[in-house]
């Protein structure tokens, strides 16, 4: 049997494969279908200081093999979440806390209250600034410093993993300002965003006209800016974007990332994730591969 074990920032990891955050709510849904605690961790629905009710249906829609999605951070904010889910999805597995604020404070206020609770922080610095406009944290190198540097400095114990948006001229830029700010981490990718039309009735099929595009078709994208990403960093990768097997898991690693996060596929296939972690097991076997880690940044180029 091949080793599947990982250790990110640190800390480890029963095998690389996580779901994504927003496609699998704090677990209990899927705990029905498997058991989760087969899961190398879980990456919560991102949360924010007070529960949001999210944006107006229509707010999910398939388009071709992607899904436009414009849920707005539906969660029932942090305390809810340490009061309710945490200590149950703790006994189950290892808890990446996804955190979205709406100004740069916010973001410290939601670490400091999670703070040596979680096993991870994830920050989801694609959310939009109310304060500048509608412009998200994530866009420019000098504020995604900002904002990370933030957020370490409310966190004493809790590895941070700094969730990069994908929507950037320089995906190298904004990994390195994160690794700047002192993430201990970077994932990605987050949605990229995207628009569909309903031809007939001539609108947007989206009530927030806009979305993230998200699955299967976004993957050689996600696999291209993680690649660039880990070359540009000396902390931790985790990968994600339209990974639906666990062929599709190995590209992430091979391109520099410790461990991958699947996320829209949960939709499809409940059981996705423990499919993939077999899969990686059956893959590691059949070629030789006696420690998944060492696959990771292992591409060699030509
Ligand atoms: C319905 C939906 C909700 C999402 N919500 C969040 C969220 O709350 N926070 C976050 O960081 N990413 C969120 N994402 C992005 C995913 O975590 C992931 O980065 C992205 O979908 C790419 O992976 P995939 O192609 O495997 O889905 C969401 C994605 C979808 C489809």
């Amino acid at each position: 049997m091949a080793d599947l074990s990982v250790t990110l920032c640190g800390v480890p990891l029963k095998n690389p494969v996580i779901p994504a955050s927003g496609t699998f709510g704090f677990g209990r849904e899927f705990n029905e279908i498997y058991d989760i605690s087969v899961l190398g961790a879980v990456a919560t629905k991102g949360l924010t200081l007070a529960p949001r009710s999210g944006n107006p249906v229509p707010r999910i829609a398939e388009s071709g093999n992607v899904v436009l999605n414009a849920v707005g951070l539906q969660n029932p904010g942090v305390e809810s979440f340490l009061k309710n889910d945490l200590s149950w999805l703790r006994s189950k597995t290892r808890v990446i806390a996804n955190v979205a604020g709406s100004t740069v404070e916010e973001y410290g206020e939601i670490c400091a209250r999670l703070d040596g609770k979680t096993d991870f922080i994830e920050l989801n610095i694609s959310c939009p600034n109310v304060k500048c406009g509608g412009m998200a944290f994530g866009v420019r190198p000098a504020d995604v410093e900002r904002v990370t540097r933030t957020a370490k400095d409310a966190l004493k114990s809790t590895p941070l993993i700094v969730k990069l948006s994908p929507n950037v001229e320089s995906i190298s830029a904004v990994a390195r300002a994160a690794e700047a700010g002192g993430a201990d981490g970077i994932s990605l990718v987050n949605t990229f965003t995207g628009m569909a039309i309903d031809v007939e009735r001539r609108r947007p099929v989206l009530a927030n006209n806009t979305g993230g595009v998200s699955g299967a078709g976004i993957k050689p994208i996600a696999v291209r800016m993680v690649y660039e990403a880990s070359r540009a960093v000396n902390i931790p990768v985790v990968g994600m974007g339209g990974i639906v097997c666990a062929e599709d898991a190995v590209e992430f690693l091979l391109a520099g990332a410790t461990a991958v996060q699947v996320g829209t596929h949960n939709f499809t296939d409940a059981l996705a994730c423990p499919k993939i972690i077999e899969g990686l097991s059956r893959w590691c076997e059949a070629h030789g591969v006696e420690k998944i880690g060492a696959l990771t940044g292992a591409l060699q180029c030509n």
